[in-house]
């Protein structure tokens, strides 16, 4: 029997594979068997309803798809009327995403989220023109929303990081400073498509966020910058494909990873990815995921 568990903090994960925020929805449930996962991290809240952004919102590039949504939601009434009992009865350990437009709404929509694993903190939507990634470049505001959260709320925060800064050590230095339990490195990074019918832009708000294959070394860099730079348990992001790319976040440093753009291509990513963790580490001879980073 091989063990997959792995630790973020103290909170214990039968295994490091995760659905990121945004890329799934109910009807994965007819396809994936989500008992099966770490756990999922659901589409953004924040304390109102938001519309998002213009259509066209979404498009394939060579590897890799980009996205302005604009965190469109219906806001924290409508989620815990309508969506967290559905979450709940998944079987698996939720984590909700969440995001304001200031500290106080980052407050807000903190202290009343319950009785689930974990909330993550969304300062680094590319796409929003308050808040989101603004919020994360800036170290200073970094500690002060990942302070003001924890001062809300007694469940594991974590804080979703941004790519587009110079030192990523710094931002998750903050993070961890404002009492963060972990980081996910890294969100989607800002990109632009033009369309050439038009000659401009595709998407309103000029670029959208990148993400998939074409960002994994990006990601994975930012892990490893990270790791060796900050104690803080770190969830990888960007580009994983197949158990492979898995095992690298995992030796970079990453305790669990989020899977996001796969999803699309092959629903069935998160199970086979799980299944060939377990051959691979049964090939090598390791009882456990933890060994693979034993000299
Ligand atoms: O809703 C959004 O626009 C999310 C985007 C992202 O994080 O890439």
């Amino acid at each position: 029997m091989i063990d997959l568990s792995t630790k973020l903090g103290s909170l214990e994960l039968q295994n490091p594979v995760l659905l990121a925020s945004g890329v799934w929805d109910f009807p994965y449930t007819k396809i994936i068997d989500f008992k099966r996962l770490g756990g999922v991290i659901c589409k953004g809240v924040s304390p109102f309803p938001k519309e998002g952004n213009p259509p066209p919102r979404i498009t394939e590039t060579h590897c890799g798809l980009i996205n302005s949504i604009g965190l469109e939601n219906k806001g924290f009434d409508y989620f815990e009327c309508e969506i967290l009992p559905e979450l709940k009865k998944l079987g698996t350990k939720i984590f909700v995403n969440i995001f304001g437009e200031s500290i106080e709404e980052f407050k807000e929509i903190a202290s009343k989220i319950k009785e689930v694993a974990g909330v993550e903190v969304n300062i680094s939507c590319p796409n929003v023109s308050k808040g989101g990634e603004k919020f994360g470049k800036d170290p200073k505001m970094v500690f002060s929303i990942t302070k003001a959260v924890c001062g809300e709320t007694d469940l594991p925060v974590i804080v979703k990081l941004s790519p587009s800064v110079e030192n990523i050590e710094e931002t998750a230095q903050a993070a961890k400073e404002g009492g963060a339990m972990a980081v996910t490195a890294s969100n989607t990074f800002p990109g632009l498509v033009i369309d050439l019918e038009s000659k401009r832009p595709l998407f309103k708000r000029i670029t959208g966020g990148l993400s998939g294959p074409a960002i994994k070394p990006l990601a994975l860099y930012n892990v490893y910058r990270i790791k060796n730079a900050v104690d803080i348990p770190i969830i990888g992001s960007g580009g994983i494909s197949d158990y492979k790319d898995v095992l690298e976040y995992f030796i970079a440093g990453a305790s669990a990873v989020q899977l996001g753009s796969i999803i699309f291509n092959n629903p069935l990513a998160p199970i086979e990815i799980l299944d060939n963790l377990i051959c691979w580490l049964g090939e090598k001879g390791y009882k456990n995921l933890k060994d693979v980073n034993k000299k």
